[in-house]
């Protein structure tokens, strides 16, 4: 191995990686937590050439490393991911199983919550397994079982938890539920040492929030959508171009299509219009607006070139549709996250850290929005903190994490299982978002284009 391997390996502490490809399921072993951040574009490259480097690492010697180490089972099954992963209390990861649902439901137009349960229920025995095979352990090794069980489509999560009671009949272990939103806010803590508080946004295909995390399980919520999610509204408008039918966008989610396609588009077709919640000097969050605005356009488009909804023609105008929509969900963040910047500064309310944001969920994988986030964070002196897209993503590593951040406090361990429930709908933490409101700031139209 070269000096500069052994550097840049030091530098992001990570040692190897293992991606094996089995019947559709993606595994994935992260030996070593690994540092990035929205400036280290071009680090994430690098990571991932040495993480395929580091292929030479074996499992046994993985396991051996994290000896003494409690460890966590996270499992996750709120949407369309069926993920199990361990790691260990310094946040390396010693194996993931992970099957994703999505290129089934892009097929579909959505997720059909039936459909995603019956593939949870075929998947997530050998999800978990291999896991704990590409660990290199087996289910006695494990100290804690986390599992998922808030927020989420009901009939997904019911599997999950499901599951974690069949297994833990057989074999009893502290059980943590672990709340979806949260295990996303906290992933960013196995990559980097960051201290609470910090602001955290968190955007995906079912929510978009805004909040200030106080501590693993102390959460303000500053403010969430009022109607769709930012992914959903992503989806939607990639379906509505039709973008599951071009070449270039085969088996990506709707949000991945548009990044892909929006290169190279002109982002000035939205530009004035629809700016959402422009009156509310809140932390909301509105895309419907912008949704239905993309479609209005589409459609407008469609009827200069002859298209019809219903056919196969793809429209010429689809890279500028797509920079365009991208761009204005992008500002829409950017005002809020302002507004939220400015109010914690008001409050006082990150005294004593460094100002961080944490960004996560599915949407913030968007280099786009990510450069976006800088812009503003860079104007209010923050550091911006992303996980690396895969870690962005629904995935079993992050409910592991989560679920070893509370075992290391002794938070939120379950001591009667059979009152263990899922919850479909469930806050973040307490919400202060009247009080945003009340403060009634204003905030000076963001430039970063
Ligand atoms: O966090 P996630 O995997 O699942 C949950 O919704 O919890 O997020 C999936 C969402 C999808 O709506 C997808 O279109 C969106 O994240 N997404 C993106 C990108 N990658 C995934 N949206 C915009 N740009 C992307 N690059
Ligand atoms: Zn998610």
């Amino acid at each position: 191995m070269s000096n500069s391997t052994i550097r840049f390996l030091k530098l992001y502490n990570y040692i190897g990686w293992l991606n094996i490809c089995n019947h559709g399921n993606r595994t994935r072993n992260f030996p070593k937590a690994f540092i990035t951040s929205i400036d280290s574009k071009k680090s994430h490259h690098q990571a991932e050439l040495s993480l395929r480097r580091g292929l030479h690492s074996s499992v046994s010697s993985l396991a051996s490393e994290s000896r003494g180490s409690k460890l966590v089972l996270g499992i996750e099954t709120s949407c369309d991911e069926t993920g199990a992963a361990v790691v260990d209390e310094e946040g390396k990861v010693l194996g993931e199983g992970l099957y994703s649902q999505k290129r089934i439901h892009v097929k579909n137009g959505g997720v059909i919550p039936t459909l995603a349960q019956d593939l949870h229920r075929q998947h997530i025995d050998s999800v978990v397994q291999q896991a704990l095979r590409n660990a290199g352990i087996q289910l006695k090794d494990v100290s804690a079982l986390a599992t998922t069980t808030m927020p989420g489509l009901a009939l997904c999560l019911q599997v999950g938890l499901q599951y974690s009671k069949d297994l833990l009949r057989r074999l009893p272990l502290p059980f943590i539920p672990v709340h979806h939103m949260i295990a996303h806010a906290l992933t960013i803590r196995m990559i980097e040492k960051i201290e609470f508080p910090y602001l955290v946004l968190l955007v995906s295909g079912g929510h978009c929030l805004l909040a200030v995390a106080r501590g693993v399980d102390d959460f303000l919520l500053l403010g969430s959508t009022l109607d769709n999610a930012p992914g959903e509204a992503f989806d939607k408008v990639a379906r509505r171009l039709k973008l599951h039918l071009h070449p270039a966008c085969h088996g990506l989610s709707g949000g991945q299509a548009i990044e892909r396609l929006s290169l190279g588009g002109n982002i000035r077709l939205l530009m004035d219009k629809e700016r959402p919640l422009l009156k509310h000097r809140d932390c909301s969050f509105s895309f419907s607006g912008l949704k239905t605005f993309a479609n209005w356009l589409i459609y407008n488009h469609e009827v200069k070139e002859g298209i019809s909804r219903e056919d196969d023609l793809l429209l010429s105008t689809i890279p500028d549709i797509a920079a365009s929509f991208q761009h204005k969900v992008a500002h829409h963040m950017v005002t809020r996250v302002a507004r939220a910047m400015e109010f914690c500064r008001q409050r006082d309310m990150l005294a004593g850290t460094s100002k961080s944001l944490v960004v996560s969920g599915g949407v913030a994988s968007n280099a786009y929005i990510r450069s976006a986030l800088q812009f503003v964070c860079d104007k209010h002196g923050y550091q911006l903190h992303c996980p690396p897209p895969r870690l962005c993503t629904d995935n079993g590593i992050m409910i592991a994490w989560a679920g070893m951040e509370k075992f290391k406090l002794g938070l939120g361990i379950v001591e009667d299982l059979q009152s263990v429930r899922y919850e479909p709908k469930y806050p973040i933490g307490m919400d202060i978002s009247d009080q945003v409101r009340a403060a009634d700031i204003k905030i000076k139209r963001v430039k970063f284009w």
